[in-house]
C-alpha cells in the first residue's frame, strides 16, 4: 500500500517537472524586467530572501565596536560603489537603475529594517538574481564592517554632512606652500585619476582627520607603485582598493606614485600627529617595541627597517609608518596576522613577524608610531646624512 502511494507520488512530481521544463522550452514566460513580477511571485523572492538573510546572518560574529574612521571609510567607498544604485543622501537613484527589477531600493528607509549582522551578510556577499554584487574580496571582513558602521547612520545624515564626506578635499589648503603640489609630472589621465584618489586620500595624499585612510604623501615611489600593483592583481587584498586600482593603467600608477612620493608631508599645514590623544605610558612600551623589538618572541626593532621619524627607512619598499592612522596600522598588522594582509614582494617579511605580537603590544607600537611627525623620504634622506 505504501509502495504504492509512493510510487505514484514520485509519478506526479515527475509530470510536474516535465510540465514545468515544457512550460518553459515554449519560451511564453517573458523574463522582461518591464514585465514586473505577479504579486504572489514578489512576495515569494522578497519572503525567500528575508528568511535566507536571517538564518545565515546566526553564523556571523557580532560586530566590533564601530569607529568614527570606520564611518568615514565605509562613506568613501559607498559614494563610489553603491551611491549608483542606491542613491545617496541628496542624490536620488537615477532613472537607469530604477528600471531594474528589483529595484536597488533606498537604504535610508530599508536600513532600519535590518540588524547589524544581517546587513554584514548582505553586503559581504550580494543577492543573487538581483543585481547586488557581493564584496570584491571575501577575505576582508573588516571593511564590511566599516561599510556597516556607514549605513548605520545613514538613514540620519543630511545632504548637507554627506556630501563634503563623499567629495573629499578636492582644494589644496590654503595655507599650503605651492612646491608641495607638483602638479607637473601629471598627464590628463592622471590628474583626472587624482580626483578619485583626493576623495578619500586628500590631494596631496594627507590623509584624513578621522585617520580612515592611509597618508600616502612621502612614501617611497617603489612602495607606493608596487602597492597599487598588488592591489590591481588582488595579491593585497581590498575590496575599497582594487576596483581602484584595477581601473588604473600602468603610466598613471607610475605618475601617481611620483606625484605623491615627491610631497614632503611635514610641509603640510595644520597636520596633528594622529597619535597626541593616546596615553603617554602606551606611546613608551610602543617606543620600546620599536626600538627594541620583543627578544622573546624574535621579534625584530621595527626602526631598523622603518625608520622612526627622522631616519629614513632602510630600504625602499619599507615604508615609513611615522604618523601614519594608529588604527590603520594595527589593522594592518591585524590582518596579517590572518593572512589577509598581502602586498609587495616583500610584504612576507611582515606575515612572520606579526605572529609574534600581542593585541597589547600592537595597540602600543601603533600609538607609538602615529605619535611621530611624519617626514617626507627626501627630506628624511637628506637629514640622515
Ligand atoms: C548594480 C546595482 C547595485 C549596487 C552597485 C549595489 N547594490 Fe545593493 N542592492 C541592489 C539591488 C537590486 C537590491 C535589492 C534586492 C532586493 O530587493 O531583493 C539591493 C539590496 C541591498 C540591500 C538590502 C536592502 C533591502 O532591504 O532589501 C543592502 C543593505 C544593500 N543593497 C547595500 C549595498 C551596498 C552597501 C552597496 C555598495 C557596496 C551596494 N548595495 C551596491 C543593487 C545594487
Ligand atoms: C574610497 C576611498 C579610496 C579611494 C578613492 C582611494 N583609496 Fe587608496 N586606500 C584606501 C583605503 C581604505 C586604503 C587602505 C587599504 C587596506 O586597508 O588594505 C588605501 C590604501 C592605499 C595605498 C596603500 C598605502 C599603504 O600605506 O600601504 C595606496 C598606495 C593607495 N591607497 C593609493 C591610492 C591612489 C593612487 C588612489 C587614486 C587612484 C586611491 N588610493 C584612491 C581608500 C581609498
Ligand atoms: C626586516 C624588515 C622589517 C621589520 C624589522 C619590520 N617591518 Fe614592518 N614592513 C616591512 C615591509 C617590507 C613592509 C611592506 C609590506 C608590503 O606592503 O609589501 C612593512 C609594512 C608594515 C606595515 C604596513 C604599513 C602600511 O603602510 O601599510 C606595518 C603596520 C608594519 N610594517 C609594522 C611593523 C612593526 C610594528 C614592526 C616591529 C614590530 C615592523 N613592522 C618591523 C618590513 C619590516
Amino acid at each position: 500500500m505504501i509502495r504504492l502511494a509512493l510510487s505514484a507520488l514520485l509519478l506526479l512530481s515527475g509530470l510536474a517537472a516535465a510540465a514545468a521544463v515544457l512550460f518553459a522550452w515554449t519560451g511564453v514566460y517573458s523574463v522582461g524586467a518591464s514585465e514586473g513580477h505577479w504579486p504572489v511571485t514578489r512576495w515569494f523572492l522578497e519572503f525567500t530572501m528575508r528568511r535566507s538573510v536571517s538564518t545565515h546572518a546566526f553564523a556571523v560574529e557580532s560586530p566590533p565596536p564601530f569607529t568614527e574612521a570606520m564611518f568615514r571609510r565605509g562613506l568613501g567607498h559607498f559614494a563610489s560603489a553603491c551611491a549608483p544604485c542606491h542613491g545617496a543622501p541628496g542624490e536620488p537613484r537615477n532613472e537607469v537603475v530604477r528600471n531594474m527589477l528589483p529595484p536597488p531600493p533606498d537604504l535610508a528607509t530599508h536600513v532600519p529594517n535590518w540588524r547589524p549582522e544581517q546587513l554584514f551578510w548582505i553586503v559581504k556577499h550580494g543577492l543573487k538574481y538581483t543585481g547586488m554584487p557581493s564584496w570584491p574580496t571575501q577575505q576582508r571582513d573588516d571593511e564590511v564592517w566599516a561599510m556597516v558602521a556607514f549605513l548605520q547612520r545613514l538613514p540620519e545624515l543630511t545632504p548637507e554632512e554627506y556630501g563634503p564626506l563623499a567629495r573629499g578635499k578636492l582644494l589644496l589648503p590654503p595655507s599650503a606652500p605651492e612646491p608641495m603640489s607638483p602638479m607637473g609630472p601629471l598627464g590628463e589621465l592622471s590628474r583626472s585619476a587624482l580626483v578619485t584618489c583626493a576623495r578619500c586620500h586628500g590631494v596631496a595624499g594627507e590623509g584624513d582627520e578621522a585617520g580612515a585612510f592611509p597618508k600616502l604623501a612621502g612614501q617611497s615611489r617603489a612602495y607606493l607603485l608596487e602597492s597599487l600593483r598588488s592591489f590591481a592583481t588582488g595579491r593585497r587584498p581590498s575590496g575599497i582598493m582594487q576596483p581602484v586600482a584595477v581601473e588604473l593603467r600602468g603610466e598613471t600608477m607610475e605618475e601617481l606614485a611620483t606625484y605623491f612620493a615627491s610631497i614632503d608631508p611635514a610641509a603640510m599645514a595644520g597636520q596633528e600627529p594622529g597619535g597626541a590623544a593616546a596615553e603617554p605610558g602606551l606611546i613608551r612600551r610602543g617606543e620600546q617595541i620599536a626600538m627594541q623589538g620583543v627578544p622573546d618572541r624574535g621579534v625584530p626593532a621595527c626602526a631598523s627597517c622603518h625608520g622612526g621619524g627622522s631616519p629614513a627607512p632602510s630600504h625602499p619598499l619599507y615604508p615609513s609608518l611615522a604618523g601614519q592612522p594608529a588604527e590603520y596600522l594595527s589593522d594592518q598588522l591585524a590582518l596579517w596576522q590572518k593572512g589577509a594582509r598581502g602586498g609587495t614582494g616583500a610584504a612576507n617579511i611582515m606575515a612572520r613577524l606579526a605572529d609574534g605580537l600581542a593585541p597589547e603590544e600592537i595597540r602600543a607600537v601603533s600609538a607609538y608610531f602615529s605619535s611621530l611627525p611624519s617626514v617626507g623620504r627626501a627630506a628624511s634622506e637628506q637629514a640622515s646624512r
